[in-house]
């Protein structure tokens, strides 16, 4: 028998006691490719409140629900247009959360009491695992939010859930170490209730990605620099369309501060002696800065991101400039994050 075999038997075994820690109604941070998410049974109300509770979050917010494979999209959501099966087949499993009416599966602790529930597949052999082996056992979804305290960077390795959540985690709670992850930043949140898809957080997703998939132009013209206008508020410019109904729907990574390391964000200006810097490889570091993180290309952006901003208080810096990578894509999402890592120590000063 070949290791990998020993390897792939043991892992078979720690899921199914990693999907009897979720039965037992107790918590399980698992790696996705997107970010570490922290689970719990998503129709157990204490468990859900637990998740609040470890994360310091307002209880109104919901949670996106995990599931297996596109197939149990249907226990959580009712009306689901063509279109979403459309990106569903395209996407899942994947860095996509779709927003759908939901069914009276997901209750009021999980859409926090609004009348849709995110659904998302992700893309990761550990996550599908455990995910499967808690639907063998009667599990209906997984609710899972970042693995972070609410406001902070999200946690992109298992060292980084305990980092944020150990002190705050019980013993009968568990924590799945499945290695870094691959993309790095939250999946593209797209709301799928109206007529037509309508992305609510950019992610690896993108719009041009979603387009092509569903066969619909995402509609609507944007304005240019208005930030408010009759509760439609901004969040990215691109050649279509991105923004949120901010008051009619909560996404509390759309709150304007989010993402936040404790060190100061400071976005696109040249870094001084002491400060610390992420940028891509070609932009040199000048004398005196402490170079955190030097990507070659977006996607590695995307990836270090998070962990660099973790550095750069591990380091005990004070302030970090980013010089935010150009275009469109994944860069959109890196830059929507920055924006709100930016606002996030300017309303904590
Ligand atoms: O990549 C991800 O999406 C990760 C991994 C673990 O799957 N999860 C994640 O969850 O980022 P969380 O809770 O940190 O961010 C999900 C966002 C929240 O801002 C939440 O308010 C929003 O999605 N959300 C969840 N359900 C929603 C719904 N029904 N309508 C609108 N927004 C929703
Ligand atoms: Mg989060």
């Amino acid at each position: 028998m070949s290791q990998s075999q020993f390897l792939f038997n043991s892992t078979g075994d720690a899921m199914r006691d990693a999907a009897a820690t979720l039965e037992a109604g107790n918590l399980v941070a698992f790696p996705t490719e997107t970010v570490y998410g922290l689970g719990a049974d998503a129709c157990n109300a204490d468990a859900v409140a637990r998740i609040y509770s470890v994360k310091g979050r307002p209880s109104d917010h919901p949670l996106i629900v995990h599931v297996s494979s596109m197939q149990r999209m249907g226990d959580w959501a009712e009306e689901i247009p063509e279109y979403a099966i459309k990106l569903a087949r395209d996407f899942w499993p994947g860095p996509m959360t779709l927003v759908l009416k939901r069914s009276s599966l997901a209750q009021d602790f999980i859409s926090g009491g609004q009348e849709t529930v995110g659904v998302r597949v992700p893309d990761h052999v550990v996550a599908l695992a455990l995910l499967e082996a808690f639907e063998n056992i009667g599990g209906k979804g997984v609710a899972a939010p970042s693995a972070n305290r609410f406001g902070q960077v999200s946690p992109t390795s298992a060292a980084a859930v305990t980092e944020e959540l150990g002190e705050f985690l019980d013993s009968k709670d568990q924590i799945i170490d499945g290695g870094a992850c691959a993309v790095g930043v939250e999946s593209s949140i797209i709301d799928c209730t109206g007529d037509t898809p309508r992305i609510l957080r950019p992610g690896a997703i993108t719009a041009a990605m979603i387009e092509t998939s569903a066969g619909i132009q995402l509609g609507g013209i944007l304005p240019h620099s208005a930030e408010d206008l009759n509760g439609i508020t901004v969040i990215e410019q691109s050649e279509t369309m991105v923004y949120e109904l901010q008051e009619a729907i909560r996404v509390s990574g759309s709150l304007e501060s989010h993402y936040a390391p404790a060190a100061r964000v400071l976005l696109d200006q040249d870094p001084i002696a002491g400060q610390g810097f992420i940028a891509l490889a070609d932009l040199p570091t000048p004398v005196g800065v402490f170079r955190i993180a030097s990507p070659v290309d977006v996607e590695e952006f995307a990836r270090v991101l998070y962990a660099a901003l973790r550095q750069a208080d591990a380091d005990g810096l004070i302030e970090v400039v980013v010089a935010q990578p150009a275009g469109e894509g994944i860069a959109i999402a890196i830059r929507d994050r920055l924006t709100k890592a930016q606002n996030g120590r300017k309303t904590q000063k």
